[in-house]
């Protein structure tokens, strides 16, 4: 495990912990294959009844994939760079988990921090909590699964700006729009989802599994438009319009 990823088990609760501060929290290769791991290895584990995904005291969830890693990414020789990549593999770890997942969102969710809340079953927001998924902006498509999920959860126009026009959502607007389903004060979030997750675990486990998976799509849809998606995804990130949004994050650092 990287030490920008923490996992522990608490009862029956394993807590994973995205500690990437100085970088606010964004996601690097290390990151997704840790969680993607922290995800799979509860599978078949009975003592582990639910999952918090938080971004910890750091006042971000997650700024999304790491820009300068997209931007070596870009240029790379490989055939499919991001579809080969350790975030389809997390992808695919969300669509097939069984384990209720809790979401503790303290600050920013951004692209795949948003996206991947789709997946899970219950959201905390805490009141500074800023919701977008610049894809668009950043010359690519949606990912995720989430051109899938969002209309769905959504409906369609909520997920058209969102999704296509780069908006960004409040706490309250996300509430509102059905994705998060508590708004908390700031710093308060992690410690309202360890409250649910006691909740949860103390509900009949079998029971618990066999109702999520009769309200969520059958994995194989939403693997398949993982594969859609990250197909365009890898092309697009190839595009001129992507390779020059990329630069441009890289460059405003240094300027
Ligand atoms: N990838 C790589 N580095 C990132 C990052 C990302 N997604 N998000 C933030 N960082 C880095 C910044 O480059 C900066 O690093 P530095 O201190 O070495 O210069 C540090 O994190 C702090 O970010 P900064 O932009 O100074 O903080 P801020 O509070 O002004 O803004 C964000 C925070 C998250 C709003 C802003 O950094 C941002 O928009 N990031 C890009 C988000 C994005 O487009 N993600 C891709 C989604 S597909």
């Amino acid at each position: 495990m990287t030490g920008h990823l923490i996992v522990n088990d608490e009862d029956a609760t394993r807590v994973i912990t995205l500690r990437r501060p100085e970088k606010k929290n964004a996601f690097t290769q290390d990151m997704y294959r840790g969680l993607s791991d922290a995800i799979d290895t509860a599978q078949n584990n009975p003592d582990i009844r639910c999952i918090i995904v938080t971004g910890g005291g750091s006042g971000v969830f997650t700024s999304g994939n790491d820009l300068e890693d997209f931007l070596k990414d870009s240029t790379s020789t490989a055939e499919t760079p991001r579809a080969a990549s350790n975030a389809v593999k997390l992808l695919y770890s969300l669509a097939h988990n069984t384990k209720p997942i809790i979401a503790a969102v303290d600050g920013v969710a951004i692209g795949i921090g948003t996206t991947m809340l789709f997946h899970c079953d219950y959201v905390l927001a805490s009141k500074t909590a800023v919701f977008s998924t610049p894809f668009i902006k950043l010359g690519l498509v949606p990912e995720g699964a989430s051109s899938l999920l969002m209309p769905r959860t959504m409906g369609y126009q909520r997920a058209f700006a969102m999704l296509v026009m780069g908006r960004k959502f409040s706490a309250d607007e996300a509430r509102e729009a059905g994705f998060v389903n508590v708004v908390v004060a700031p710093g308060h979030t992690e410690a309202e989802a360890r409250k649910v997750a006691r909740e949860i675990c103390a509900l009949p486990a079998d029971a618990v599994a066999i109702s999520r998976k009769l309200l969520k799509l059958p994995p194989e849809d939403m693997t398949r438009r993982i594969d859609q998606e990250g197909h365009l995804f890898g092309e697009r990130m190839r595009s001129k319009e992507a390779i020059a949004a990329f630069k441009g994050f890289v460059e405003r650092k240094k300027g």
